[in-house]
């Protein structure tokens, strides 16, 4: 699995137009402005391939990367309250739609932001992915905005909270600057191989 070489395949704006799975997919689900696309980017080294924004909600559709050997899934973030209710439903049906699809589920990276305590739909989404049994691996992110003594706080604090367990995987990231991304692609790694 080479990180270095990853494009941008399609987007898809409902999930009936989604195409059948023919690859490991690797999803990244989490809150609006949770720092998917970054992590995406950071990943990958190559800075503009998912669109980033100050602006919650930017990216509202399912976008697909091809690698080798894997698809990578870039979900369109929850949660985020300014946008419409048809905004939002648009949003579930997309997100559930792609998870109720006979997919080759390989990995879904759940990314939580590491300086709150999750939220309802944080919740929801964990308790989702265990009830499904899919394979999943908490990424906390943006890091770099706590000290390494607030993240260990957080990081168990989180655990708690989203009843993990002591050794599941959650991995602490930062895509601005670059902790956790190689302990990340790892984990993706053995997942997809
Ligand atoms: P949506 O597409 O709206 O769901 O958002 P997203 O989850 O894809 O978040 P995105 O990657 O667009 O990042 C949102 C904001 O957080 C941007 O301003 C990023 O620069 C910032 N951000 C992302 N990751 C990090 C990080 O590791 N550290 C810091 N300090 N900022 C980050
Ligand atoms: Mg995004």
């Amino acid at each position: 699995m080479n990180f270095n070489n990853v494009s941008f395949e399609r987007s898809f704006g409902t999930s009936a137009q989604l195409e059948p799975s023919t690859m490991p997919e690797v999803a990244f689900s989490g809150r609006s402005n949770v720092g998917k696309s970054s992590l995406l980017n950071k990943l990958f080294n190559r800075k503009g391939l998912a669109k980033v924004s100050q602006t919650p909600g930017k990216t509202a559709t399912i976008n697909f990367f091809a690698g080798d050997g894997a698809r990578f899934v870039d979900l369109p973030g929850y949660g985020y309250a300014k946008v419409s209710k048809s905004e939002k439903e648009r949003w579930s049906e997309l997100i559930e739609g792609y998870f109720n699809q006979d997919r080759d589920f390989a990995l879904v990276v759940a990314l939580v932001d590491i300086r709150h305590a999750a939220s309802d739909l944080d919740e929801n989404m964990i308790r989702f992915l265990r009830e499904a049994d899919l394979p999943f691996v908490v990424a906390l992110t943006k890091a770099d905005k706590l000290s390494r003594q607030q993240q260990n706080k957080q990081k168990a604090a989180l655990k708690r909270q989203l009843e993990l367990g002591q050794d599941a995987p959650m991995v602490v990231t930062s895509s601005a600057k670059g902790e956790g991304i190689d302990e990340l692609r790892r984990i993706i790694k053995e997942a997809v191989s």
